[in-house]
Formats: structure tokens, C-alpha cells, sequence
């Protein structure tokens, strides 16, 4: 194992902008990892670290799954690169179809992207460009919901609805956009357990509010994450998701799941459309579909809505959007691989059945210092933390911190402290995932 120390010194720290990150405060004290294997992080000076967040809500097989190491090594020799404009290499075919086989009912289609991002600015364009061609061009209006996160492209944050990935950029959003309001009431539903049974009427202020103002003729789409992830894991009350599908179908609106969080298994199904028994017209996916190997994301789209994209182009191009890297063969070659280890080893039921351990230990976090609510859905969960007087979020970074120290990743967002961990994870693992967040909470005044 090369000396930490030596390892800092030798390498420059400076040009890299490192996305997300306080840079300087990082390069003062960096935080290096080397290596990682199925639940654990290798740091440069050789601490294991379980992985309590799947990194970023995407390793959803665990780390350096071997499948999809080699299917990765392989196909980098064999098609390291081919373009999918005009041109097609089988793997991209294939990634597609499988992912279709996962999907709802109804579901064809899938356009590839290589980012969760920029798969939200695809189901968006997609929705824009659908209603024109089906003669209802004046369908500008975009639907989004305060606290959502949908990437960080101008698209995404347009709909999305987290200020500090908005403020700096405001005269950059997209003009005609919406927000439904967020679906979390600390007042009336802390602690509840995966979702209250209040709150479905939320989703009518789609149809009282937003619908009376703009007329639904003006509104092509309203996009919603399932479960919201890094606006701070909010959960939807019961029957919310089902209420938005009805309102969006009486009035001609499509409805957009951001899936990227929630697909290959979170929600121990394979994207949440199947476990809320809610079928919107487009999924948006990402991270979890190579199990965040190799970049890739992409929409699952309804046969209904590319047959009118097919037949109102005339044999032409359907849609002028697409990235040099869509459906790259390393990515196709990990996503095929990734979706063999998640069916081979059953990890999306898995995930369903330990998600009644993974509850109770979020929720045994309940009466620990500061602690204002614990909430969860299968193998998604959050502990909150009341705000320090004056420095808001800082109380949630230490625990963040605290815990790195002692073993164990997780991730602060704002004053939340969330939890999503690879889908392989077994009690033991969760054990020390809470058990060390609870010594961390402790510690933090
Ligand atoms: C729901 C959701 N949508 C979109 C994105 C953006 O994905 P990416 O970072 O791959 O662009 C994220 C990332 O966390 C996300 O959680």
C-alpha cells in the first residue's frame, strides 16, 4: 500500500475542478480512495469504508461486480468505440431491449444518453417535440416540483426545484415552467414509516392551480422522481403518484418519471412505476443501469408516443437530438452485464425483502440527539437533522464527516443524512452502516 502521505504529495490537486465540492477545503485535507470491492471503499491509507449511499445512489451491484468488469475489459478490445448515428453495433441493441423487457407495459423504446442530466433534457424534448408533431404545438409548458433534482443541465434545473442549483443561473431557465409544491410536512408526517397516509392532494394543485392558470393546452408535461432523492429523500404520500396519472390523463399532459434514483431495483422492482402500480409515458434512467460503471443514462419511451414520432417523420429522421456517446459500447457492454448480475443474484427482490430491516434501522435513529425525522421506502431512507442556529446544513456535514472517519459513507444534503446502499447488502452490513451513523449522530452537538 503506497504511504498515504507520499501518495498526497505526489500528485498535484490544483488543476482539477472537482465538481460539487468545496475544492479548497478538499485540497486541504484530502479525501482519497484507491480501490473498492462490492460494499467497500480501499482509502489511500488503507481504512475500508462501507459504501452506505452506493456512492451516488448508483452501484446498485456493488463495487467492481466481476461480470461487469469483464464485459467492460472485453468489449474495450473488441469495439472500443462506434457511433450509434447511422451506424449500429449489436451491444447498444440488445442494452435497449432488455431494458424494455424490465419496463411497464406499453413501454418500446429506449433513447440512450450517457448522464442521468442529460436524460432529463431528452424525456423533456421528447414531451415538446410530441405534442407539435401531433399538431398541438402550443404544449410549451413544463411542469416541475419544488425540492426535485433532475440533473444539473439547463433543462434539469429549469424543472428541478433546489435554489442553490438554480440561483446562480436564473437567467438561464427555461421560460414556461411550473412547480408543484414538495410533498414533505415535517409538522404533520415525521417518522412515519415508508408513506403517510395523508397528502394525495398535493397532486391537486395540478389541476387547481397550475391546469386554471396556463389551461392544460399549453402544458406538454409534468416531471416528478418517484421517490425525490437529492432534494433530501422525500417520499410521496400514498396514492399522490396515481392522482398526478389521472390529472395528467384528463387533460392531454404527459407524465415523466425521473427514475434515475429509483430504477434496477431501489424499490425491489425494477423502476418504482411497478412497486406505486403508476405508469407514466416516459422513464427516465441512469446510474443504476451499468450499476455506475461507465456513464450512461437514457428514456424509456412508450411504443404509442414513437409510432408518432415514426410516422409523422416519413421515413426521415424522427428526432434531431442524440450524443456522440449514445449507446457506447463500453456502457452497452456494462449495462448487459449489470442487468445479468442484478437477475443472477435477484438483487432487485433482494432489495424488497431487506427492506423491512433496512426500515426499522433507519427508524432506530428516532430519539437520538437533534433528530426531527427518519423516513424510508425499500432500500431508500433519511435521517434529518434540526438545523444548527445560524449555520444550516453544518450539522449534517459533521455527521457526514464523523462517519467517514469511523468507517462508513453516507451523504448530507442539507441538514438529511441519506441512505441508499448497493443492493447486496446483507443485515450485517446495514448494522454498521446505522450503528456508526448513531455513534456519529452522538458525537455531533
Ligand atoms: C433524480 C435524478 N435525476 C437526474 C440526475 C442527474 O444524473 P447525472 O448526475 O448522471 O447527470 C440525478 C443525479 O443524482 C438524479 O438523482
Amino acid at each position: 500500500m503506497t504511504d498515504p502521505a507520499e501518495l498526497v504529495r505526489s500528485l498535484d490537486l490544483e488543476p482539477l475542478w472537482m465538481p460539487l465540492t468545496a475544492n479548497r477545503a478538499f485540497k486541504r485535507s484530502p479525501r482519497l480512495v484507491v480501490a473498492a470491492k462490492d460494499l467497500y471503499y480501499t482509502t489511500a491509507d488503507g481504512r475500508q469504508v462501507l459504501d452506505g449511499l452506493a456512492t451516488l445512489w448508483c452501484v446498485n451491484a456493488g463495487h467492481c461486480r466481476p461480470k461487469i468488469v469483464e464485459a467492460i475489459g472485453r468489449q474495450a478490445g473488441t469495439l472500443d468505440y462506434a457511433s450509434s448515428y447511422s451506424l449500429g453495433h449489436p451491444l447498444a441493441f440488445e442494452a435497449a431491449r432488455r431494458v424494455v423487457a424490465l419496463a411497464p407495459e406499453g413501454f418500446g423504446h429506449v433513447f440512450f444518453t450517457n448522464s442521468g442530466s442529460e436524460a432529463v433534457d431528452t424525456a423533456l424534448k421528447i414531451a415538446l417535440a410530441y405534442h407539435r408533431l401531433r399538431g398541438e404545438a402550443t404544449r410549451t409548458r413544463l411542469v416541475g416540483r419544488e425540492r426535485a433534482f433532475h440533473g444539473a443541465n439547463f433543462g434539469g434545473i429549469s424543472v428541478g426545484g433546489v435554489p442553490a442549483y438554480r440561483k446562480a443561473f436564473a437567467a438561464g431557465l427555461l421560460p414556461a415552467v411550473d412547480h408543484l409544491r414538495h410533498t414533505q410536512d415535517l409538522g404533520a408526517r415525521a417518522f412515519v414509516r415508508g408513506q403517510a397516509a395523508a397528502g394525495a392532494e398535493l397532486a391537486d394543485e395540478l389541476e387547481n392551480r397550475i391546469i386554471p392558470l396556463h389551461d392544460a393546452s399549453n402544458i406538454a408535461a409534468v416531471i416528478v422522481e418517484p421517490v425525490a432523492g437529492a432534494g433530501g429523500v422525500l417520499v410521496p404520500p400514498r396514492g399522490y403518484l396515481a392522482r398526478l396519472r389521472e390529472i395528467c390523463d384528463r387533460h392531454g399532459i404527459l407524465l415523466v418519471f425521473d427514475e434515475v434514483i429509483t430504477g434496477f431495483g431501489r424499490m425491489g422492482t425494477p423502476f418504482a412505476s411497478q412497486f406505486f402500480g403508476v405508469t407514466p409515458d416516459l422513464i427516465v434512467f441512469a446510474k443504476g443501469i451499468t450499476s455506475g460503471a461507465v456513464p450512461m443514462g437514457g428514456v424509456l419511451v412508450k411504443k404509442s408516443i414513437y409510432q408518432a414520432f415514426a410516422e409523422a417523420a416519413g421515413g426521415g429522421v424522427e428526432l434531431f437530438h442524440g450524443y456522440t456517446y449514445s449507446g457506447h459500447p463500453l456502457a452497452s457492454a456494462a449495462a448487459l452485464a449489470a442487468l445479468d448480475t442484478y437477475a443472477e443474484e435477484r438483487l432487485f427482490e433482494r432489495a424488497g425483502e431487506l427492506a423491512p430491516y433496512f426500515e426499522d434501522g433507519v427508524h432506530a435513529l428516532r430519539g437520538l440527539p437533534h433528530v426531527i425525522d427518519c423516513r424510508n421506502l425499500q432500500l431508500i431512507g433519511a435521517v434529518e437533522l434540526e438545523p444548527r442556529p445560524g449555520a444550516p446544513g453544518a450539522r449534517a456535514t459533521d455527521v457526514h464527516t464523523r462517519a467517514w472517519d469511523r468507517g462508513v459513507f453516507v451523504r448530507a444534503i442539507g441538514d438529511t443524512v441519506a441512505f441508499c446502499p448497493p443492493l447486496i447488502a446483507e443485515r450485517k452490513h446495514l448494522d454498521a452502516l446505522f450503528g456508526v451513523v448513531a455513534e456519529a449522530i452522538r458525537a455531533t452537538a
